[in-house]
C-alpha cells in the first residue's frame, strides 16, 4: 500500500449563520476560494489534480446538485478533472479526505484534492424539505431526532452539568479569543465575501469585501453569563446557545498527493494520513462518536493516548465533547484549559467559539490540525467528530519532517 501526503490545508473563516460575515455569499464562491488557495499553495497546476471529492452534510439547493464537479468548473478546472460530493453528515468533509487518500493509497491517482463545505445561512440543519420514513419514524425516531436533544441526553445520562458544560464553553471562547489576538489561524485564506446593501433611493446592491477572522469569537464571554442563558432545546435543560457549537458558515480544502507524485512536482508534503475510521453508537446520544472511534483509531494504529501530541474533537456540544475526552483519558483540565501550556484538546478553542459548519468542519478541523502540528513540531495528530444518526470518525496524521 502506498502513502497519502496532504501537502496544503487551507479554510475560509467560518462566520455565523445569518449573521455573519458570509451569509449572503454564494456556497460555491467559498468553495471556489479554497480550492483556489489551496492549489496555490501546493504550488501545482489545476490540470494535475484527478478528482474533488466534497463534503457536504446537506447537499441541496445552492450547494446541492453535484457541487464536487460544479465546483471544480467554476474554478477553471480542465474537463478532464471530475469532482463528487460526499455525505456522512458532520465528518462530510474529513470522509472527502480519506476516500481521496484511500484512492492514491491503493495506486488509482497521484494528486487528488478533498474539501468541505457548509453554507448554513443557505440551507439550514436538516435541509429545507425533511422526508423521514413515517414507518420507521414511528418505530425507531431517533435517527431523526434534533442533535441538541442528543446533547441533553448525554448530560442527563452521564452526569454532565451545567457547569461543567459552560466551563468547557468557557475555554473554548478564551482559547479561541488568544488565537485571533496572536494570529494563530494563519490556515485561514482572506476570503471575498457579499452584502446586499440597501442606498437611500431604495436600491439595492451588492458589495464585496474581504473577511479574515472567525467572527463568533466571543473574548469577553464569563461563567457569570453563559449561566444566565436561557436552555436552547429542551425546557428544563441544559444545553444553551453559550456551550452549543454554534451554525456556521465555511470551507477548507486540503490537496493530496502520492510520494510518486510530491517528487515529480517537487512539493513537500506537510503530513501524511495514517489512518481513518468510522464507529457506531446509539442514535439518541450520538455525541458520543468520538469515544468509541478514537480508540478504535489508537487500537487500529498500536498508539497510545500519551503518543498523540494534539487533538481536535469537534465541540457539537460541550455536554459529549467534555464527556468524550474524559473518556478517552483528556478530561483532566490540563489538556483543555486556556492556562495550561501543556494542553492537547482543541488549542485553539473549538467549535462553540469558531463555529461548526457541518460538512466543512472535517477538512476545517484538518486544516487547523495540521497547522499546529507544523508550528509545534507535534509527531502524531487526531482528529475526532461525533456524527447524526449516531456514528464517530477519527483519522491520526503524522508530521512529516
Ligand atoms: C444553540 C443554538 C440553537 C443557538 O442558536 P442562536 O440563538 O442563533 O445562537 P447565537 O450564537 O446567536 O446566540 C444567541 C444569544 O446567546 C447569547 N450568547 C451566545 N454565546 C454566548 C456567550 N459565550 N456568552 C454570553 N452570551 C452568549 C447571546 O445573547 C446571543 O445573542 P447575540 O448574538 O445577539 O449576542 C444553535 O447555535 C445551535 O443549534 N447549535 C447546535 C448546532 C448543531 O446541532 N450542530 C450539529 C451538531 S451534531
Amino acid at each position: 500500500m502506498r502513502d497519502a501526503y496532504i501537502v496544503s490545508a487551507v479554510r475560509t473563516p467560518g462566520c455565523r449563520r445569518g449573521k455573519g460575515a458570509l451569509a449572503q455569499t454564494r456556497p460555491e464562491k467559498l468553495i471556489v476560494q479554497a480550492i483556489d488557495a489551496a492549489i496555490e499553495k501546493a504550488g501545482i497546476e489545476k490540470g494535475a489534480v484527478d478528482d474533488f471529492m466534497l463534503g457536504c452534510a446537506f447537499p441541496e439547493a445552492e450547494q446541492g446538485l453535484n457541487l464536487g464537479r460544479i465546483a471544480v468548473q467554476i474554478a477553471h478546472f480542465p474537463d478532464a478533472v471530475t469532482g463528487a460530493t460526499v455525505n456522512r453528515f458532520c465528518a462530510s468533509g474529513l470522509e472527502a479526505i480519506a476516500q481521496s487518500a484511500m484512492r492514491i493509497m491503493v495506486g488509482w491517482s497521484d494528486v487528488c484534492m478533498a474539501g468541505g463545505l457548509e453554507s448554513m445561512s443557505t440551507v439550514p440543519m436538516g435541509g429545507n424539505l425533511p422526508r423521514p420514513l413515517p414507518d420507521w419514524a414511528k418505530e425507531k425516531p431517533d435517527v431523526y431526532i434534533s442533535m441538541g436533544i442528543t446533547a441533553e441526553n448525554v448530560a442527563n445520562r452521564y452526569k454532565i452539568t451545567r457547569e461543567m458544560q459552560d466551563e468547557f464553553g468557557y475555554h473554548s471562547q478564551m482559547k479561541a479569543a488568544e488565537a485571533q489576538k496572536n494570529k494563530w489561524f494563519t490556515e485561514i485564506i482572506p476570503t471575498r465575501a457579499d452584502r446586499f446593501v440597501e442606498k437611500p433611493d431604495g436600491t439595492i446592491v451588492r458589495e464585496t469585501f474581504v473577511q479574515d477572522f472567525d467572527d463568533g469569537v466571543r473574548p469577553d464571554t464569563t461563567m457569570e453569563g453563559l449561566a444566565k442563558l436561557r436552555p436552547a432545546f429542551a425546557a428544563n435543560g441544559t444545553v444553551t446557545a453559550g456551550n452549543s457549537s454554534q451554525t456556521t458558515d465555511g470551507a477548507a480544502v486540503n490537496v493530496i498527493m502520492s510520494e510518486a507524485a510530491l517528487s515529480k512536482y517537487g512539493v513537500k508534503p506537510l503530513v501524511k494520513l495514517v489512518a481513518y475510521t468510522t464507529a457506531g453508537c446509539k442514535a439518541d446520544e450520538m455525541g458520543l462518536g468520538p469515544m468509541v472511534a478514537i480508540p478504535k483509531l489508537l487500537k487500529m494504529t498500536g498508539k497510545s493516548i500519551n503518543d498523540i501530541g494534539l487533538f481536535e474533537i469537534n465541540e457539537a456540544f460541550a455536554s459529549q465533547a467534555y464527556y468524550c475526552a474524559q473518556q478517552v483519558g483528556l478530561g483532566d483540565k490540563k489538556e483543555w484549559t486556556v492556562d495550561s501550556q501543556s494542553r492537547r484538546v482543541n488549542i485553539n478553542g473549538g467549535a462553540i467559539a469558531l463555529g461548526h459548519p457541518l460538512g466543512c468542519t472535517g477538512s476545517k478541523l484538518a486544516a487547523t490540525l495540521i497547522s499546529n502540528m507544523r508550528k509545534k513540531g507535534v509527531k502524531y495528530g487526531v482528529e475526532s467528530m461525533c456524527i447524526g444518526g449516531g456514528m464517530g470518525a477519527a483519522a491520526l496524521y503524522e508530521l512529516c519532517e
